[in-house]
């Protein structure tokens, strides 16, 4: 265990699988507390009996979900960091054929999923005066390319609440990090 985290405690949304499964591992792996979010209860079931995670499966984007989480958490102990993995792309159409259902998942995942996780847990993480929120954008918030439109004006969206959010808590010694990654390889058997 890497010296002076024994203490740490995460919620990590996205968790059933992909980035967010695996930074529940390696949190794990390091003695945090990790809260594993995400839908599919059952995945999250057999993450947290393999690796002591705590399965907490909620909709990012519902209201009532985000409140019973923070409620949990609360009951459960508190974090001091959030991780924000869920979301993603779907569709590649061009602009010209873009499917709306496509551009509205890709903003409510991507966007208002970050932003109510955030908001909600904010007072907490302010609380425990070093916070952190880390938020997994992608290169696609950074550049655009044809037939990311969705993708990009989402990710680009989720990369300036990220920097707006990382100016307007620094007087809470708030900790915003924003990992933006390209295309990355899925290392799960599951
Ligand atoms: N993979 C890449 O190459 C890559 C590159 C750059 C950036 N990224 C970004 O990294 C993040 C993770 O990517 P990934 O490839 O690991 O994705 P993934 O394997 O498709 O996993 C997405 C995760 O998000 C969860 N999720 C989706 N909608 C949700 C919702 N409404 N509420 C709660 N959880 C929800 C899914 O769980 P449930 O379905 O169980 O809810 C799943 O755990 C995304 O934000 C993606 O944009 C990925």
């Amino acid at each position: 265990m890497t010296e002076g985290i024994q203490n740490k405690a995460a919620v990590v949304t996205g968790a059933s699988t992909g980035i967010g499964e695996a930074t529940v591992r390696a949190l794990r792996t390091e003695g945090w507390t990790v809260y594993a979010v995400a839908r599919r209860a059952d995945r999250l079931e057999s993450l947290a009996a393999e690796t002591g995670a705590v399965a907490l499966p909620a909709d990012v984007t519902d209201d009532a979900d985000v409140a019973r989480l923070v409620d949990e958490v609360t009951r459960a102990g508190g974090i001091d960091t959030l991780i924000n993995v869920a979301g993603g792309a779907r569709g590649a159409d061009k602009v010209a054929e873009a499917k709306t259902e496509d551009w509205e998942w890709m903003f409510e995942v991507n966007v208002l999923g970050t932003m109510k996780l955030t908001r909600a847990f904010l007072p907490m993480l302010r609380a425990c005066g070093e916070g952190t929120v880390l938020n997994l954008t992608s290169t696609a918030g950074l550049s655009a390319y044809e037939g990311g439109g969705g993708y990009n004006a989402a990710k680009f969206a989720q990369h300036a609440l990220t920097g707006a959010l990382r100016l307007e808590e620094a007087e809470h010694n708030l900790r915003v990090i924003e990992v933006a990654p390209a295309w990355s390889r899925r290392r799960s058997s599951r």
